[in-house]
């Protein structure tokens, strides 16, 4: 891999003394229990994969407290997104985000020639309220990170609910939740009471960050019945890899790993949040397993990326999400974290 001159690789960076903290991966991997799975099914590669992922839709379905009949598995959870909008979202209707989340959504709409209304922030905060002032009948689908990413912050059961009263039956909201696991926070919104109450809301999940499965491509969705199925009949057959499916299984399984990384991104989270705020630098209180940080200018947000670029410290620049005077960091390993904040206290 280390050979391969090409420009991805090179990008990505997946050589040895690099820290990637630009799109918030599991920094320890995939639980070894699923990379044995992987080696002990590898002859598998040459089979399709189960169609219906009978298995793992069971899994889920108890894990979630659903019956499977709620539950579609995608090759991630940016394929069940895209498949949202191309699925529901005819010609001249539209769809809502906030202003600064999660790119998918508005690329997706792209892709779609769909029209994509994005809400102002409020002080980097999404406004339940500016959102809802952007639907109108040719709204069919509304967005919603929780966390959002890049800024991190969740909106609370009390917030959504009061939201999703005031939102009408046809338009889907969709909880994107691919940061669930990493929430500390009492409040974050009841999913299952949510998905009992209102018929048009969709949670996304994904095996991409908490189970260190990004490479893989697999998410699911969880929604009402009739949902799912429509969606189940309109989706791309086998998409979802055979070995995907295992490593899914197996990721499942492997229930003191998640905790394990649960616990560790929490510290690092502690640790950049406290030492970065101490060190004068305008942080938002995250939720996920990255941090947001703002600057007054982008000249000075420009400097703190070279300085950490310089240091081969990867971090994301977030004009394609639409902010130019803000980072978002991916919380690390101890060592990264600290490398990290040694490189920016000689900044300040
Ligand atoms: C909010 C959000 N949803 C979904 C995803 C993508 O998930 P997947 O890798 O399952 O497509 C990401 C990835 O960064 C994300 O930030």
């Amino acid at each position: 891999m280390k050979d391969n001159k090409s420009p991805l690789y090179v990008n990505l960076a997946y050589e040895s003394g690099v820290i990637r903290s630009a799109q918030n991966e599991n920094p320890y991997g995939a639980s070894p229990r699923v990379l044995d799975a992987i080696l002990k099914n590898i002859n598998c590669v040459s089979l399709y994969p189960d169609f219906i992922l009978t298995e793992l839709k069971d899994k889920l379905a108890k894990k979630n407290r659903v019956t499977s009949d709620e539950i579609i598995v995608s090759p991630g959870s940016c394929a069940l997104i895209d498949q949202l909008i191309s699925r529901m979202v005819k010609d001249n209707e539209n769809i809502v985000i906030p202003k600064l989340t999660f790119i998918v959504y508005k690329l997706c709409a792209g892709i779609h020639n769909r029209e994509c209304r994005q809400a102002a922030m409020q002080n980097y905060y999404i406004s339940l309220n500016n959102i809802f002032n952007l639907c109108d009948r040719k709204t069919k689908l509304i967005f919603l990170a929780n966390p959002n990413n890049p800024t991190g912050t969740i909106f609370t059961h009390s917030q959504i609910i009061n939201f999703l009263n005031k939102i009408p039956e046809e338009i889907f909201v969709v909880l994107d939740e691919a940061y669930n696991e990493y929430v500390s926070d009492k409040d974050f919104p009841n999913y299952l009471a949510i998905l009992k109450q209102y018929k048009n809301v969709i949670i996304l999940r994904s095996f991409s960050k908490i189970y260190g499965l990004a490479g893989l491509r697999i998410g699911y969705g969880i929604a009402q019945k009739p949902v799912i199925e429509d969606l189940e009949k309109n989706k791309v057959p086998f998409s979802v890899s055979t070995i995907s499916n295992i490593a899914a299984l197996a990721a499942l399984e492997d229930k003191a790993y998640v905790h394990k990384c649960v616990i560790k991104n929490a510290q690092g989270r502690e640790l950049l949040v406290n030492c970065l705020s101490a060190l004068g630098y305008k942080i938002l209180p995250s939720q996920g397993n990255f941090v947001f940080v703002y600057f007054p200018t982008t000249v000075e947000r420009d400097k703190v990326h070279a300085i950490l670029l310089k240091n081969k410290i990867i971090v994301r620049k977030l004009e394609p999400f639409g902010d130019s005077k803000s980072l978002r960091i991916s919380i690390g390993k101890t060592h990264d974290n600290r490398k990290i904040l040694d490189c920016l206290s000689v900044h300040t």
